[in-house]
């Protein structure tokens, strides 16, 4: 620990955000609970009848959610349907947890949820970007001018925020949203990389080998990012800030559960990891600009500097080795890498933005610290 660091007390938040959720509960927090209760009933296929209230009262909230989401735009059901619709994927990864939690896995009535909120949603998320133009570029060419441009974008007003004014605590609570996918990073890569064996499937294992630190947990990429949490103080559980995750975070969470998950979207998925990796060192650039300016230590910035080097390398890799390759072996779906990579900038887009407004919102309104000291008195 460095004298010039503070503690960062989130992780009391956390612990307390059961009596925080009592506080400001809504329908939607009432349905997540009865989510949770359907979740951690044994067998939930077989006991659905039998839970007929809370099944029909949780499945009222879902539709309604769904075209509050959809239809209206409220940041709450968009919110709600993200939690739910991770709670399930989730379970497709390994916590090292109770191994009960997995006993409704294969559940089709999990999967049926799953369903009809992936088709909602994912409807909604490609009528904002135009297919049909999309289907007539030159992929190859498209791919090489917008990687080119994604190395090194003008600054935002969201990476200027980040490099001038956010605070340590804005920076901590930065850690704390991005902790969701920092602390099990290269998860999602490991589900695509089983099949035929080619060039493209092995730079595939290249990158995964190198986001998991050559089978070395001390060089692991999350390993890393623990260790910026560990400086100050915070909780390095993974998931253990979930509360503070944006539903605009938890969409590209869902979002690559879906393209890894479906092999249909296989080049969707390497165009989005292509972007993923391009544009990573320019917003890690950002966040270690901010460490610099706030003279954090080593340690409180090693995943960002240690991920400037690695994804420019990964980007190159992807786009000249993964992603080129693979437009040629698939000349008529060519396009679906392109509508890929431009989801995939879309989507991390929204997610940069949620992310600034809310580290904004507690700087500006201490209602962090607020909270704390709440819980605390
Ligand atoms: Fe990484
Ligand atoms: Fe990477």
């Amino acid at each position: 620990m460095q004298s010039n660091l503070i503690r960062f007390p989130i992780a009391e938040v956390s612990e307390h955000s059961e009596q925080t959720l009592s506080k400001t509960s809504t329908k939607y927090d009432c349905a997540e609970q009865q989510f949770k209760q359907l979740l951690a009933t044994e067998d939930l296929d077989n006991k659905v009848d039998a839970q007929a209230s809370i099944v029909s009262e949780f499945e009222d909230t879902l539709q309604s959610a769904i075209s509050a989401a959809y239809e209206k735009g409220c940041d709450d059901a968009h919110l709600f349907l993200q939690r739910v619709l991770y709670g399930i994927n989730r379970l497709k990864l390994f916590w090292y947890d109770d191994l009960r939690h997995y006993n409704n896995e294969r559940s089709l009535y999990l999967s049926s949820l799953r369903q009809q909120i992936e088709a909602a949603w994912q409807n909604w998320e490609l009528a904002q970007i135009d297919v049909a133009a999309l289907q007539q570029v030159d992929v190859k060419d498209a791919l090489i001018k917008r990687a080119a441009e994604d190395l090194d974008p003008p600054l935002s007003s969201e990476s200027r925020y980040i490099r001038e004014e956010m605070s340590v605590h804005g920076y901590c609570d930065l850690l704390a949203i991005a902790s969701f996918d920092g602390l099990v990073e290269g998860s999602r890569l490991s589900r695509i990389l089983g099949g035929a064996a080619n060039e493209v499937q092995c730079t595939l294992v290249r990158v995964l080998l190198e986001e998991y630190g050559n089978g070395r947990l001390s060089r692991k990429h999350s390993t890393f990012f623990k260790a910026m949490m560990a400086e100050f103080g915070m909780n390095t559980e993974p998931e253990g800030y979930f509360d503070l995750v944006p539903w605009e975070v938890l969409a590209c969470a869902n979002h690559n559960f879906l393209v890894t998950e479906r092999k249909r979207y296989f080049l969707r998925y390497s165009g989005g990891l292509t972007y993923f990796e391009v544009a990573g060192p320019a917003a890690y650039r950002n966040y270690l600009t901010a460490a610099q300016r706030l003279q954090l230590s080593e340690a409180a910035m090693g995943y960002w500097e240690l991920h400037i080097r690695e994804d420019e390398r990964h980007g190159r890799w992807m786009l000249d080795d993964v992603a080129l390759p693979l437009a040629e072996q698939y000349p008529s779906d060519a396009w679906e890498l392109v509508l890929g990579y431009d989801q995939e900038k879309l989507m991390s887009d929204r997610a940069a933005g949620a992310v600034v407004r809310s580290i904004r919102e507690a700087e500006h309104s201490g209602s962090l610290i607020k909270e704390i000291e709440q819980v605390q008195n």
